[in-house]
């Protein structure tokens, strides 16, 4: 059987993270030369590794055209890498704000801009933001990571119109609840087991579970193969069947 992303060349940033490190895995799978990106990337499994900090400007400036002349060109990008700040705009520090804009909206917006007439140039571009059920909707007490994810699916839905011409196809998942380094130390923060709270959670859910991080990225896969060939600027939501509001 052909693999879905055979001869794809892919960068997929926060690759060291609970989603990153399944979607270097799922894209490998199906056939993708893969170059994972993070602040520490030697824990990654991937076919080149680049590190970097995702704040720095020029890291994301010329991140595509270094990950292009790692593989011998760039068809994919998924721009995955993300933070999260909690609590409410009253307890927010300006560095929280900073951080989060930097690493949430200004480097995939940097990674887009660059990236767009690299990957276009073969003809089957694929880019893949990764947003939030939040940037949809918004949850409570967590404002400025929801601005931030809703930024990218306005980023997503606004670049995916402008670009879909260029042959390029940019769209965005969001996910609800996936079980990450990310979920759980919101947990462990409140004292909580991370296990139990999960399995909690999941009660919540009408697929019965909490996501696992295998459920977030072969949508991704999906997104980035042809058989997502007329989808350009959508938002995906991938939550069990748990919107929220
Ligand atoms: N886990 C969830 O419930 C959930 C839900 C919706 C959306 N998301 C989104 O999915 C994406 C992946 O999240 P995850 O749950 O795997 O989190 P994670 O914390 O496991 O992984 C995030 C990765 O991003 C990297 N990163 C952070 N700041 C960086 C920087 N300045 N430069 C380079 N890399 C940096 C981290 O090192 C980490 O490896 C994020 O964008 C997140 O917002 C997660």
């Amino acid at each position: 059987m052909t693999m879905r992303l055979e001869g794809r060349r892919a960068l997929i940033t926060g690759a060291a993270g609970g989603i990153g490190a399944a979607l270097v895995a799922a894209f490998r799978k199906e056939g993708a030369l893969v170059v994972g990106h993070d602040l520490d990337a030697s824990a990654i499994d991937a076919d080149a590794v680049l590190s970097g900090d995702l704040t720095e400007a020029d890291t994301c400036d010329a991140l595509p055209r270094r990950a292009a002349e790692a593989l011998g060109g760039l068809d994919i990008v998924v721009n995955n890498a993300g933070v999260m700040r909690r609590g409410k705009a009253t307890a927010a520090t300006d560095a929280d704000f900073s951080l989060s804009m930097a690493v949430n909206v200004e480097a995939p917006f940097r990674i887009c801009r660059a990236a767009i007439p690299i990957v276009a140039s073969g003809g089957k571009g694929a880019i893949v933001n990764m947003s939030s059920c939040w940037g949809v909707r918004p949850g409570p007490g967590h404002p400025i990571y929801c601005m931030t994810k809703a930024a990218v699916a306005s980023m997503t839905q606004c670049l995916g119109m402008d670009h879909a011409g260029d042959g390029v196809r940019i769209n965005a998942i969001c996910p609800n609840e996936v079980d990450t380094p990310m979920l759980r130390t919101g947990f462990e923060i409140r004292g909580l087991d991370p296990a139990s709270a999960i399995a909690d959670l999941g009660k919540t859910v009408p697929l019965g579970r909490v996501a696992a991080p295998d459920d977030i990225a072969d949508v991704a896969v999906f997104l980035a193969s042809d058989e997502a060939r007329y989808i350009c600027g959508a938002l995906i939501e991938v939550n069990g069947g748990k919107p929220v509001g």
